[in-house]
């Protein structure tokens, strides 16, 4: 079967790295794909929200299926058109995709679903949300009702920082219209864990929890970014809270959108908040989550492909993945300066010293003359496994020490919590 990856980053090179490891699979293309996916896969050239292009592909290449790992794509409508041609598609539709495309939208989902989310209130317009913050005279978390590449929530520290925050997203407008409608949450204490499960309309087949590290500097200091890495599994959200998440948290959102006559079909990753008060959910993603991917996928013991077309088809019925026992830890390489402005074009040194069981998946890199050269913001995930957390992060950090380019920056506090908590209990 030839298979078609949409995206271009280190999620990407991952779901690719994996889809060839499939004796089921002929040709793996991409679209757009990334400097190392080209080297073992196929790049057709096309952006992810080239619908029209995509869909000709299909036709013309015969592929047999399509994995949607961006955001855009899914809200760009590109499974509605796959399967509008009988083209098998592991993505939601638009309307199903909306769990991510609208967080106001999300949020009326969880209620319908009864599915318990921080208390929230939707503004179309900055006055009265400032009016309404000045009327609680305290901190709200702001998100950005669509799409805006995880820069769209914002964590202030006090009501004064809330205004602030409303002005940036709706007047200064840094994420474009995508805050044109913003959702104020209140803010809740807990940890923070990412659930992603196979979908398949109906079923809900979940992967192993993982963290992701969301601030650019160590200790959770400095700005939102794309995620800095993560690790999995997770210590503090073992089988019975996933068992609990799955029956109060995804299954009902499944249930939800199946009866609104928009069935779920694909990854659907929701970002909870483990509370005193229980489980919260406080976000949905339609997709497989960067860096999540990165960590869980090489954790996979099964062939990835049956499994996507199992939930496209409609089919996962009793499906149970293993998963490898082994821990990974994984570190965002960014390009200095990131996530505001940085330079680009320098060499990257080492990549062809680092230890077996060490994966770099790439996102920001091009192929130059002398080899791979910085080319984004986030330029590889550096992915290692061991036989326990600690062992998995020396790992990673060790490998990170043969890996050179001119304004390197990375966190270097990544899994270090999970194992302090080890150590603690
Ligand atoms: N790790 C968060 C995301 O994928 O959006």
């Amino acid at each position: 079967m030839n298979v078609l990856i949409v995206g271009g980053g280190a999620r990407e090179h991952a779901l690719t790295w994996k889809a060839l490891q499939s004796p089921l699979t002929d040709a793996v293309y991409c679209a757009p794909g990334n400097a190392a996916t080209a080297a073992i896969a196929v790049n057709t050239g096309f952006e992810a929200t080239d619908v029209d292009a995509i869909v000709r592909f299909v036709s013309e290449r015969d592929v047999g299926l399509t994995v949607i790992g961006q955001e855009a794509a899914v809200a760009a409508g590109l499974a509605d058109r796959l399967t509008a041609i009988d083209r098998l598609v592991f993505g939601p539709s638009a309307a199903a995709g909306r769990i991510e495309s609208s967080k106001a939208f999300a949020k009326s989902v969880m209620a319908r679903a009864g599915v318990a989310t921080p208390a929230y209130q939707v503004f179309d317009d900055a006055g009265r949300a400032k009016d309404f913050v000045r009327g609680e005279r305290r901190a709200f978390v702001v998100k950005a009702d669509g799409l805006a590449q995880g820069k769209g929530t914002l964590m202030p520290r006090d009501a004064q920082d809330t205004l602030e925050c409303i002005d940036t997203l709706m007047l200064r407008k840094t994420v474009g219209a995508a805050a044109d409608r913003i959702v104020l949450e209140e803010k809740i204490d807990g940890r923070e864990v990412s659930l992603m499960a196979l979908v398949d309309g109906d079923r809900v087949v979940p992967l192993p929890p993982a963290c992701d590290y969301k601030r650019a500097l160590d200790g959770d200091k400095g700005p939102n970014t794309g995620g800095m890495g993560g690790y999995s599994p997770v210590r503090f959200f073992g089988p019975g809270e996933v068992d609990r998440a799955v029956a109060d948290v995804l299954l009902p959102v499944v249930q939800t959108l199946r009866q609104d006559g928009t069935p779920y079909r694909g990854c659907l990753y929701a970002g909870l908040m483990v509370s005193p008060s229980g489980i919260q959910a406080l976000e949905f993603n339609a997709r497989f989550g960067d860096p999540e991917a990165q960590v869980v996928l090489p954790r996979l013991e099964d062939d990835l492909i049956p499994l996507l077309e199992a939930a496209a088809r409609g089919a996962l019925g009793e499906a149970r993945p293993s998963w490898s026992t082994r821990s990974s830890v994984g570190v965002v390489l960014a390009s200095r300066g990131y996530p505001g402005t940085y330079q680009t074009g320098f060499l990257i040194e080492g990549l062809g010293t680092i230890e077996r069981d060490v994966f770099a998946f790439h996102a920001g890199t091009s192929a130059g003359p002398s080899g791979y050269e910085t080319a984004g913001g986030r330029v590889l995930t550096l992915v290692a496994l061991g036989d326990s957390m600690g062992e998995a992060r020396d790992r990673a950090y060790r490998n990170i020490n043969r890996i050179r380019f001119e304004g390197m920056a990375f966190r270097h506090d990544l899994a270090l919590r999970e194992i302090e908590s080890a150590v603690l209990q």
